[in-house]
């Protein structure tokens, strides 16, 4: 079985916090202890410049990422860690993808509309005001991190679900017209983890100012956890844990019994200070190995730069020979270049087994591919169902209706069909 690749990108703006740590790093490092997984994590800096014109905030961003993923345990020798701008066929490769991107499409993206919806609301008769070419191309930028690699499967908050649909356009669309050297790459959102509360209840989040810094000193966390919203309930009084930002930060690290020991608390009237004072002691301890590996690599900036040095390296060993046949496709050739002769049928037939096997399993996945694209939109509907188990039965169940009431050859069709929806909604199904 061929392994599936897992990418995402961290755009390189801000401090880690928190919130990043439990819906993107976390999640992510395990993945790339995954054997079935090849994982690609990245420095998005050039995705740093569409939002941020502050070069030292960018640079130290850059510094704060890079050393943050080292000191949570990263394995640089599983994963393959980078920084996007040393990789240049990844800008190579947006200009490819640019000209095969329709304009339409960017205009609906969510990013430029945000902008020309405020110029609107505004009453600003220039709707572009403000807008660079970055940000309103910015998709495109995306689509060449994800399709350099062609990575499959991309884990992602909410927001960023369009990009990736935008992405598998961009590729269908360089497939079509010259030949199919992308995969289509999907969306993984993980629901749970989209709710990492801050310190004013909200969604953790740089733009709501509410963040807890993954490393902040031991003084710092303690007058953040104290800077944590609570109710007006009084010592005695039992306290509703699951309202309680204290109570869910607290879950986020715990295991199931120390879940447990502090939902009685909660229930038996834990003051808020003695509440504050066991998270912060909880957290800091959780905290406090992690962090003395940040702050030795912070001091020790040559050594991080040598681990994205060698990540980029074995990243560009994926992206230059693809990138190359991009180029021989659409024809940015060497004067010299020679299509590869076409086979003839009596070398056809010298072909081994092996490579008879592996032809078979080429054409298997090229057609699997193509019923997929058929059944995207069958697919979608599970996905954005509220009960996707049931949603997922109807649809088997319509589908097996069809092959039944069809002969030969539509059948045959039909049942791939099924086939190909039984293998995608196998999660759903309770088989
Ligand atoms: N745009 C993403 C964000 O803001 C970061 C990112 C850049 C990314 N390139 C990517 C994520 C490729 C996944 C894949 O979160």
């Amino acid at each position: 079985m061929t392994k599936k690749t897992v990418l995402t990108g961290i755009t390189t703006t801000g401090t880690p916090h928190i919130g990043n740590y439990l819906g993107a790093i976390k999640p992510a490092i395990e993945a790339s202890r995954n054997p079935a997984l090849n994982s690609y994590f990245f420095l998005a800096d050039y995705h740093a410049l569409i939002k941020c014109h502050d070069p030292e905030r960018v640079a130290r961003s850059t510094r704060e990422i890079a050393a943050t993923w080292l000191a949570l345990g990263l394995d640089t020798d599983a994963a393959t860690y980078y920084r996007q701008t040393d990789i240049p066929e990844i800008t190579e490769l947006t200009w490819i993808l640019t000209c095969m991107t329709s304009k339409g499409l960017m205009n609906r993206a969510h990013a430029y509309k945000a902008s020309t919806d405020a110029n609107r609301d505004a009453g600003n008769a220039d709707l572009d005001d403000g807008v660079t070419m970055g940000l309103f191309s910015y998709p495109i930028l995306m689509a060449a991190d994800i399709l350099m690699f062609n990575a499959d499967i991309i884990p992602v908050g909410k927001d960023q679900i369009q990009h990736i649909e935008m992405a598998r356009d961009v590729a269908g669309r360089f497939n079509h017209t010259y030949q199919p050297l992308f995969n289509l790459p999907q969306a993984l959102v993980d629901e749970q983890t989209q709710l990492i509360p801050g310190l004013d209840g909200r969604k953790m989040s740089k733009s709501y100012d509410n963040t807890i810094p993954l490393f902040c000193s031991r003084d710092e966390l303690r007058k953040l956890i104290n800077l944590i919203t609570t109710d007006l309930r009084v010592p005695g009084e039992p306290k509703d844990p699951h309202s309680s930002t204290l109570f869910q930060l607290y879950s986020c690290f715990a295991d199931a019994g120390e879940i447990a020991g502090m939902r009685r608390q909660f229930l038996e009237g834990i003051a808020w200070g003695e509440a504050k004072k066991q998270l912060f002691e909880f957290l800091d301890a959780r905290l406090s190995a992690p962090r003395s590996r940040y702050n030795a690599l912070m001091n020790d900036l040559g050594h991080v730069e040598q681990e994205l040095h060698k990540g980029a390296e074995k990243a560009r060993a994926k992206a230059a020979p693809l990138l190359e046949k991009v180029r021989i496709a659409a024809g940015i050739r060497p004067l010299t270049y020679q299509a590869p002769a076409v086979v003839s049928d009596a070398r056809k037939q010298e072909k081994s087994a092996e490579e008879l096997v592996e032809l078979a399993a080429r054409a298997d996945e090229g057609r699997r591919r193509a019923i997929l694209v058929q059944l995207r939109p069958l697919l979608d509907r599970v996905a954005g169902a509220d009960d996707k188990p049931a949603a997922a039965a109807a649809i088997i169940a319509q589908k097996a209706a069809e092959v039944d009431s069809l002969k030969k050859k539509a059948k045959q069709k039909a049942q791939n069909e099924l086939d190909v929806l039984n293998e995608e909604l196998a999660v759903f199904l309770n088989t």
